[in-house]
């Protein structure tokens, strides 16, 4: 048993952060902030189940790249802490979870009134803190230009920062945990149905986001998808159209890795990646023909998924169990 603590003891000393604060540091003082971050997608990090079952399948030195950002903080707890973002000094690159930190410094913050100090919040309120980490060049099922995209959209243009939409004070960084999530991705997209003639139904998706793809971030797993579902004159259901992976005509946005023949895979070296994405403001048609005479209407809704179903199945995790957000809905009679 010593021998073991003792080994445990090395380990730990051994580690380059140590003199890192620990988020119970920073908790036994600011308790509701603490309480809030505690739920977020930042302080889980390194407990996805998902993260651990795709971080399982590298190697050492692949795990330690995952770890740069999904377990940045050196506490035994893994995940983000608050020093993660309040102790950054700046970064080697906008990408990759480069960011250099200073544990001897005062925190970043704006209020004077602290015991410990503050540091000038400019780097804390830069969308380059955000970028090092939510910018991945990880390879084919990992690479994920959110930080790029961002600079690119109108948002940005217009002098948005991340923490502008995003901190609101609250450190669940609306993720999709947060209360307000299902709100705020609602006005992500919008969707529209009609007929052209009596059998051709059009469905139109629109990215309404000001500053991000649809769907964004980590497009392995998250997947959004136009369902329809067709009814007789009684409102009885006849049929529902649903693609259920991202393809060439495919009414579902995402990524998915294939294999040289065309095979949907799990990332690994040779694999091809098939992605369908929305800039903001574009849009996507699709046609579909309704030969079923007894169809009098078109329900259509924009389904996202966090983690799609294909995902967790080929990685033996057993299917989700919340519901997708519904993003929009629009419905449309079909011409007699
Ligand atoms: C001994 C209690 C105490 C501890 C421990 C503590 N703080 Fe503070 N902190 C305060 C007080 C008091 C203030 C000023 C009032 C306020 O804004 O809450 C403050 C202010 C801040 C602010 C600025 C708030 C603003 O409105 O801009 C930040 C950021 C901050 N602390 C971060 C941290 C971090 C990160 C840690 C852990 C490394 C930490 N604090 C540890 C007491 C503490
Ligand atoms: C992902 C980066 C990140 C992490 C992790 C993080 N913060 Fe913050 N924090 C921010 C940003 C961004 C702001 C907003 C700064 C602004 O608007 O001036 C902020 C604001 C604050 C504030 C002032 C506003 C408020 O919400 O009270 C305090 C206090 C604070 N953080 C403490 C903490 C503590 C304590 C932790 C850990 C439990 C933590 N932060 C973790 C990025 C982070
Ligand atoms: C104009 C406001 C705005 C700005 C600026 C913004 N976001 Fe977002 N972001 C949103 C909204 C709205 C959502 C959807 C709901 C949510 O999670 O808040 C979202 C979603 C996300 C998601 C989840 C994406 C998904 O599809 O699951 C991540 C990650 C994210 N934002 C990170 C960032 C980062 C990093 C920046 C800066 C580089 C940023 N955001 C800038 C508004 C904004
Ligand atoms: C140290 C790396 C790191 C930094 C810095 C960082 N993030 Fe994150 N962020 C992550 C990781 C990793 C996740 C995914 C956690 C998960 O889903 O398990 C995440 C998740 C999120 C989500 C939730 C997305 C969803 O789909 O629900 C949002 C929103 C987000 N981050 C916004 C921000 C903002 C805004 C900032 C800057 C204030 C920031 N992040 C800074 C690593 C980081
Ligand atoms: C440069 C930083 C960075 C690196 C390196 C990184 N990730 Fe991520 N990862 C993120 C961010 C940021 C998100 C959140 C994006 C979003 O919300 O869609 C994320 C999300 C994820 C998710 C989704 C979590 C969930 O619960 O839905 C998984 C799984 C994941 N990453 C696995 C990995 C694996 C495995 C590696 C290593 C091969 C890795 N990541 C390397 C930043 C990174």
């Amino acid at each position: 048993m010593r021998g073991v603590l003792a080994a445990l003891a090395v380990a730990f000393v051994g580690c380059a952060d140590l003199d890192e604060p620990s988020v119970a540091a920073c908790a036994s003082c600011h308790t509701v902030t603490a309480q809030r971050f505690a739920r977020s997608a930042h302080a889980g990090a390194a407990e996805s189940e998902l993260f651990r079952a795709l971080r399982a399948r590298e190697g050492a030195q692949r795990q330690a790249f995952c770890d740069r950002c999904h377990a940045p903080s050196a506490h035994p707890s893994g995940g983000l802490s608050c020093a993660t973002c309040h102790h950054a000094t700046g970064n080697r690159e906008t990408a990759n979870g480069r960011l250099t930190w200073d544990f001897s410094r005062a925190p970043m913050g704006r209020s004077g009134e602290a015991p410990h100090g503050l540091r000038d919040p400019g780097f804390l309120r830069d969308a380059q803190l955000c970028g090092s980490c939510h910018e991945v060049e990880g390879g084919p099922g990992f690479d994920e230009p959110a930080f790029s995209e961002f600079v690119r959209s109108p948002a940005a243009r217009a002098g948005l920062g991340c923490a502008d939409c995003h901190a609101d004070r609250d450190h669940g960084f609306v993720g999709r945990e947060h209360p307000e999530a299902a709100a705020r991705f609602a006005q992500s997209a919008s969707v529209r149905v009609q007929f052209l003639d009596a059998e051709t139904l059009e469905v139109t998706l629109t990215n309404e986001s000001q500053a991000h793809t649809l769907p964004s971030g980590f497009r392995l797993a998250r997947e959004v998808s136009v369902v329809v579902d067709l009814y007789d004159a009684a409102g009885r259901l006849r049929e529902t159209l649903r693609d259920d992976a991202p393809g060439d005509d495919a009414m579902t946005l995402g990524e998915r890795v294939e294999d040289a023949r065309g095979a949907r895979v799990l990332p690994a070296e040779g694999v091809r990646v098939r992605r369908a994405v929305l800039d903001p403001g574009a849009s996507r048609r699709w046609r579909r023909r309704v030969t079923d005479p007894a169809v009098m209407r078109a329900d259509a809704r924009v389904e996202h998924l966090r983690q799609n179903a294909w995902l967790r199945a080929a990685l033996g995790l057993a299917p989700l169990t919340e519901a997708p957000l519904v993003l929009a809905v629009h419905s449309a009679a079909r011409p007699p």
